[in-house]
């Protein structure tokens, strides 16, 4: 399958079995902003659960916050957004639309990384102008780059009607909400330095140009984590968490190595001392699925300097008083929502030109767990085991009940959504052996199971 086409496959897939929508779609849709449908949002809360264990539930040093996406304006001047969170523009002087300068880099083939300065990205893109077309009507002739702050604002509290002049922000990133509850964690939690603070949350970003489905959006979530060390180990625990996140996508996701890798970030944030990118390699090439930065003291400083809180740390052990620096995870749920799909998509072929499309997702994963058949819809016996069943199991996974069309065309429409098993409840279940037919999506082999036995054959499959 050509990549280009696998990704327009996609996009057509999410919304035809009901993983992403556009939004607002009835009347003519929204850019960059998308909806998650019944599978979707099931497949979503499965890989931020999976997240939340492997930061939150299985270790003894990070705890869980859930801040408000309202902060207070000055929360954004400290943090730097205000002043410094900014892409660089450019209007192609021909049809008026605006690009990100280093998108139509990009586009001409010329290198530009899209955390590269603003001065930075303006030289190269005045030294190639005559190589770049505007990507919507190929003009090429463009305006000088302007640069456009990402914050998206609201009228939130202002009730003078000059919001613009002192807009409240929808927050750019979860984490300020976890800098500055740095001291209320630290004086209500049972926490010591070195310790870290996770949160899964929405973030808004003013994204001039919306790109490549869910992967650049203007609403999306955060999964992000800030461990809070001692400035003299900061540069090892920075080297231990860029491990400890390849691993989550190698292991935890099952992501196949040879789609992932490491970007180095050689032109760093106004926030960061040392960056790396883990980034998949989506059907449009490799590009960022979480950055593991070292943001030194920069956070805490700031919000100190703003605030006037003291927010240093007291080692009770060695009475040393010090501004914990910080290794901050950050990665997209959105993003990795469209990896796990980019990486599961299969389409097989199964002989006499008949192609399968399964979605090989990690059975943790998988929006639903367990499909359950009646062989036939019109048999009140086979109905009505078949509806036990489904009522017996699906208070334990999520479940689904289909007696629609024939069988096959039913075991089609559950390895389109991922689903690792398929039950049918065919006569010999009422008959004879009280059994039942188990059917797995890898490898479509069928296996008979005793229906007593199927709560701990569950159990088992899915290492609960
Ligand atoms: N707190 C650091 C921070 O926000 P970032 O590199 O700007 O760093 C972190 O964003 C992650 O958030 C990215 O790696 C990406 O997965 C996700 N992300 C950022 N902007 C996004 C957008 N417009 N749409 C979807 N995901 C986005």
């Amino acid at each position: 399958m050509a990549e280009e086409n696998k990704m327009d496959k996609i996009i057509g897939f999410c919304k035809r079995r009901g993983f992403v929508y556009p939004s607002s779609e009835i009347y003519g849709g929204f850019a960059a902003v998308y909806d998650y449908g019944p599978y979707g949002v099931e497949l979503k809360n499965a890989i931020r659960d999976a997240w939340w264990k492997n930061m939150v539930k299985d270790r003894e040093d990070i705890v869980g916050l859930d801040a408000a996406i309202f902060m207070l304006p000055k929360v954004w001047e400290a943090s730097g957004h205000v002043g410094g969170f900014a892409d660089p523009l450019s209007e192609c002087k021909k049809c008026h639309t605006r690009s990100r300068v280093d998108h139509l880099l990009e586009d001409a083939g010329v290198f530009a990384d899209e955390k590269m300065s603003e001065e930075e990205i303006n030289k190269i893109f005045n030294e190639n102008k005559k190589k770049i077309k505007c990507l919507k009507c190929g003009g090429s002739d463009f305006s000088e780059a302007r640069s456009f702050n990402l914050l998206v604002k609201s009228n939130l509290g202002n009730f003078t009607g000059d919001w613009d002049k002192e807009p409240t922000y929808l927050r750019g990133e979860t984490c300020q909400g976890i800098y500055v509850n740095f001291k209320n964690v630290l004086d209500s939690a049972r926490v010591r330095v070195p310790f870290g603070i996770a949160q899964i949350g929405k973030a808004f970003r003013n994204e001039i140009t919306a790109r490549q489905f869910i992967f650049r959006t203007r609403e999306f979530e955060q999964m992000e984590m800030q461990y809070f060390v001692h400035p003299s180990v900061a540069a090892k625990e920075y080297e231990r968490w860029k491990e400890e996140r390849w691993k989550f996508y190698a292991e935890d996701l099952g992501f196949d190595a040879k789609n992932l890798r490491w970007h180095e970030h050689e032109n760093l944030v106004f926030y960061a001392k040392a960056a790396f990118d883990i980034e998949y390699n989506y059907p449009f090439g490799f590009k960022e699925l979480e950055g593991v930065h070292n943001r030194s003291d920069y956070d805490l400083t700031q919000h100190a300097k703003f605030s006037g809180e003291d927010l240093s740390y007291l080692d009770p052990q060695t009475k040393e008083k010090f501004v914990p620096w910080v290794v901050e995870t950050s990665a997209g749920l959105n993003r990795t929502l469209l990896a796990v799909i980019c990486e599961a998509y299969n389409e097989e072929d199964v002989g006499e030109g008949d192609v399968r499309v399964v979605l090989k997702l990690k059975k943790e994963l998988a929006p639903v767990k367990v499909a359950v058949f009646p062989l036939l819809k019109n048999k009140p016996q086979l109905v009505e085991k078949a509806k036990e069943i489904f009522n017996g199991l699906k208070t334990k996974h999520t479940c689904e009940f289909d007696d629609n069309g024939n069988v096959g065309k039913r075991y089609r429409r559950q390895d389109e959504i991922g689903t690792p098993y398929c039950i049918t409840v065919d006569f010999d279940t009422i008959e004879k052996d009280n059994s039942v037919t188990v059917r797995d999506r890898d490898t479509m082999k069928q296996e008979r199971v005793g229906v007593g036995e199927l709560a701990g054959y569950f159990h088992q499959k899915f290492n609960l």
